[in-house]
């Protein structure tokens, strides 16, 4: 959100800091009753306006695929996902409990989490991905050439922007630009909803994290299910680099 943020304001940061994340760039589908409600948010906007959404394909409204959206969906790979998506659930107090580590990983595999399935969600969207204007980015790709990423993204988009401006799209995306920038770090939630004492949002942004939480015995049952649930597609995620 933010990288795109920066790219329609050709990488004004000042503008960027007008207001949260969240108010930039609505999170759709978002609705707490008198405390944000993403549908009103974007509807008081004017385009081009940049919509977050979390829903599988399945759940996206008509529209966007009628008015033929530019999408860019974003998937990472499982593993790594379970884990952030474990402390995440912690600290983001609309959702249940997670439980212990076992017992969220279970929640995950079996799609009991918010959003539902990982596995159906970035099938369903990949087998979307030539029928209409929809880029899949890969959160491993944006870790190790977040420039090249970038320099793709703006061409998807038809955007052309001078080198030094994207050097510093670069430089204000970069976790530890934004783990420090309150318009991006989540710290003007309400302590009710988001306990950052508990885990931050900008937890640690890096690959590879799940081998700090997954036992073996984890590993070995989590990479046997997931290929009965990714056989047949021609999806494949990097776990490390
Ligand atoms: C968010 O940014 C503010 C301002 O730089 C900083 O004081 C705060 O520690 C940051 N929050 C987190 C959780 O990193």
């Amino acid at each position: 959100s933010e990288i795109l943020d920066l790219i329609y304001n050709n990488g004004d940061v000042e503008k960027c800091k007008q207001d949260t994340i969240c108010k930039r760039v609505p999170f759709m589908e978002m609705i707490i009753p008198g405390v944000q409600n993403g549908v009103e948010d974007l509807k008081k906007m004017q385009s081009p306006r940049l919509v977050k959404t979390h829903l599988p394909v399945q759940l996206l409204p008509s529209s966007f695929w009628k008015n033929n959206c530019k999408m860019i969906y974003m998937a990472r790979n499982a593993k790594d996902v379970a884990v952030s998506y474990y402390y995440f659930y912690q600290m983001a107090k609309m959702h249940p409990e997670p439980g212990t580590w076992e017992e969220f990983l279970d929640k995950f595999m079996t799609g009991k989490v918010a959003f539902g399935s990982w596995y159906d969600h970035v099938k369903g969207w990949w087998e979307k991905r030539n029928d209409y204007r929809i880029y899949y980015l890969f959160y491993e790709d944006m870790k190790e050439d977040p420039k090249h990423e970038i320099q793709k993204l703006l061409k998807f988009l038809d955007k052309d922007l001078p080198e030094e401006t994207v050097d510093k799209i670069l430089y204000h995306s970069s976790f530890d630009v934004m783990k420090q920038n309150p318009y991006t770090n989540y710290t003007t939630f309400l302590k009710a909803r988001m306990d950052l004492s508990i885990s931050p949002f900008m937890r640690k942004g890096i690959l590879g994290d799940w081998k700090n939480h997954f036992t073996v015995a984890q590993y070995e049952r989590f990479e046997k299910d997931y290929e009965k649930k990714m056989k047949g597609s021609t999806l494949s995620f990097r776990s490390e680099i």
